[in-house]
């Protein structure tokens, strides 16, 4: 007999696996793809690796981190540096939290500052997920990771708990504080229920030692939702030009 557990994470992975195929039916052949990082974007990595092998077709890809890279780089894709003139097709990403207004919690991964840069300048942001991470509003279940410069910190933090009213607990891994791959902290904030993410987006952002948050508000352009029944859906928004 499987744990409830163990069987939430089946679900799970059906439904990011579902997703993640059909966010594949979006990448064409010559497209500049960014690559989300997660384990739902793994998949997508995967199929992605898969379906160049097999139809012979070539894309270049733009990792969200230097974990995504490796993993393109060992299944054989075309990896690429952005530059001035990058233009980003389709990036297919994951998330914590989904609102209905297809705001986003991103950055459990430790990506955020990344996802975010790729995901701006990118002509779709496609994100995929399992129907867990659909929730009514941002902030109920998920902590916004925030990164911020090691310099300081300490003050950083205070000032974020004192400001925004969150309690902001240092991220580890073991023993260790967790780096992002731009060398920074990141500090898991509980808010709560969020009824303003686009203004707390804009106010944490303006706060000094910070670098980034996870809250990606008017990003998100498709959304694609995988189920354990077998079925997908998707949530379209057009991004402003
Ligand atoms: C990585 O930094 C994150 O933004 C991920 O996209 C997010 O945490 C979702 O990850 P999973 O697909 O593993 O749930």
């Amino acid at each position: 007999m499987k744990s409830d557990k163990a069987q939430m994470s089946e679900k799970g992975a059906i439904g990011k696996t579902l997703a993640a195929e059909r966010a594949l039916d979006f990448v064409k052949d010559g497209m500049i793809v960014g690559l989300g990082t997660g384990s739902t974007a793994e998949i997508f990595v995967r199929k992605l690796a898969e379906r160049v092998k097999a139809e012979g077709f070539e894309v270049h890809c733009v990792p969200t981190s230097q974990k995504t890279a490796a993993l393109a780089r060992a299944l054989g894709l075309k990896v690429i540096e952005i530059e001035e003139n990058t233009e980003i097709d389709i990036t297919v990403d994951g998330a914590d939290e989904v609102s209905p207004e297809l705001n986003l919690i991103k950055g459990m991964g430790g990506a955020l500052l990344w996802e975010k840069i790729v995901a701006k300048m990118s002509r779709k942001e496609c994100i995929v997920v399992d129907a867990s991470k659909v929730v009514n509003v941002l902030g109920e279940r998920t902590p916004v990771p925030v990164e911020v410069v090691p310099y300081g910190w300490r003050k950083t933090r205070q000032i974020v708990e004192t400001k925004f009213g969150c309690r902001a607990d240092l991220r580890k891994r073991g023993e260790e504080v967790f780096r992002t791959d731009s060398g920074n902290y990141i500090l898991d904030c509980k808010f709560g229920r969020i009824e303003k993410p686009e203004l707390l987006e804009r106010e944490i952002k303006a706060t000094t030692g910070i670098v980034e948050s996870g809250l990606f508000c008017g990003i998100a352009t498709t959304v694609i939702v995988g189920d354990e029944n077998g079925e997908t859906r998707e949530m379209e928004r057009q991004k402003p030009t």
